[in-house]
């Protein structure tokens, strides 16, 4: 089945018989992940009805150019700006020759020159409309601007004739749809990671815990989405917003961050550790505030659980990737956890450095060496590992066929 996980299509449809089978076109881009969007010109209400696109979507449909339920009533700016790609299904004699000469006199064709997402087109009318010379100037003229076009296919059209104009099927735009995005590395993978810092409850008011900001884990998950994948963040506590199209799963403490991951590591392509975990918790948590009657005081603490190593441990696993954070000899200890720990690879970076920074130096370790990320701001950097474990998975993929 073709994947569009995380993708955003604005479905624009026109006046035409095939208007029809974009009721069943919006239920297979749902499936398929993605979030789907519809503007309907005036004709194409005609042929099919914008509760039905309401229903089958989730999402309110869109007519009017003038919203005054939009943001400040710009309806079609707003729209641009959120799509991946504008797909416009079916597209009509009419519409075509609009757009050919950039029109801009209703939602749809206004969009159609907004957006800076790429455009696609799926024709569908008569026969002799479709051989017409205007119709293939306008065609051509599309083609040129670099507008995708699938279709038209050949056969039995609605009036009775036969010949070139049928609108694509709903299964074979999904696929062509699918194959637009099909280059970007991780595109259909699931990444789950962990981020932030745990902490550890001494008493209803005291924790203990360390400095991590969520800044590295959060860059990951940024450019992750960016890259195609679809994310699940289990984040510690941290002031920082959930990224877009990001699940992201609060935990306070190791226990709790490890039960989160295994209630959702089955389907993940990708497990990467960048939370910095506390080791240890205290044996008890005392339900009432600890005072300070005492001139010192001892806390028992207890070794948590090893999220990375549990995750490790499974039969099939995911591709596991973990961090270090190191004082000392960094490459060393670091590759003494990845053996230790049996990942995949692993990240160590200066823990002096690090915490709390919006950038970062890193070594990838693994069992055929290790490569140097230069200093540069946690984005670019994770737009680096991302590319190294993207490597790996097509690496596997091409062992297994
Ligand atoms: O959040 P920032 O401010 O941006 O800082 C980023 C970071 C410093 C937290 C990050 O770059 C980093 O290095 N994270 C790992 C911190 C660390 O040193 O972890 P560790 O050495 O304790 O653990 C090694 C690996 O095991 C890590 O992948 C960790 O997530 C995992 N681990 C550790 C302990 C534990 N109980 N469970 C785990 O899964």
């Amino acid at each position: 089945m073709p994947t569009l996980t995380n993708k955003r299509i604005l479905l624009g449809i026109t006046g035409g018989i095939a208007a029809y089978k974009c009721a069943e076109l919006s239920r297979l881009f749902t499936r398929a992940g993605a979030e789907v969007r519809v503007v309907m010109t005036r004709a194409a209400q005609e042929f099919v009805t914008p509760l039905t696109m309401q229903a089958l979507t989730g999402n309110r449909v869109h007519l009017d150019l003038l919203d005054f339920e939009a943001e400040a009533a710009m309806g079609h700016i707003e729209l641009a700006r959120w799509a991946d790609l504008v797909l416009v299904a079916p597209a009509s004699a009419d519409f075509l020759a609009r757009i050919a000469h950039g029109r801009a006199d209703d939602l749809l064709s206004t969009l159609i020159l907004a957006t800076p997402a790429p455009i696609a087109l799926a024709p569908a009318m008569n026969q002799g409309m479709w051989s017409d010379p205007g119709t293939q100037q306008n065609l051509a003229e599309v083609h040129h601007r670099g507008y995708r076009l699938f279709g038209p296919d050949e056969g039995d059209q609605a009036c009775g004739d036969v010949g070139p104009g049928r609108m694509v099927e709903p299964a074979e735009l999904l696929a062509g749809c699918a194959e637009l995005f099909s280059g970007e590395p991780l595109a259909g993978r699931h990444l789950l990671i962990t981020g932030g810092p745990t902490r550890e409850a001494i008493d209803p008011v005291r924790f203990l815990s360390n400095h991590s900001s969520g800044k590295m884990a959060y860059a990951l998950a940024t450019e992750a989405v960016a890259a195609g994948a679809r994310v699940t963040l289990i984040s510690g506590p941290v002031a920082l917003p959930t990224p877009d199209r990001v699940t992201r799963i609060d935990v306070v403490g190791a226990e709790e961050m490890l039960s989160a991951t295994m209630e959702r590591i089955t389907d993940a392509d990708v497990f990467i550790g960048v939370a910095a975990v506390a080791d240890y918790r205290p044996a008890n948590q005392t339900a009432e505030k600890i005072k300070k009657d005492q001139v010192s005081m001892k806390i028992d603490l207890l070794r948590n659980p090893d999220i990375i190593s549990e995750v490790a441990g499974l039969n099939p696993r995911p591709l596991v990737v973990g961090f270090a954070a190191e004082t000392g000899d960094v490459l060393a200890n670091g590759r003494e956890k990845l053996e230790r720990k049996r990942l995949d690879l692993l990240f160590a970076n200066n823990a002096t450095e690090t915490f709390n920074s919006d950038e970062v130096a890193a070594t990838a370790i693994s069992a055929e060496g290790e490569i140097e990320i230069p200093r540069a701001r946690k984005e670019a950097v994770a737009r680096k590992m991302l590319g190294m474990i993207a490597e790996r998975l097509s690496a596997a993929a091409d062992t297994a066929s």
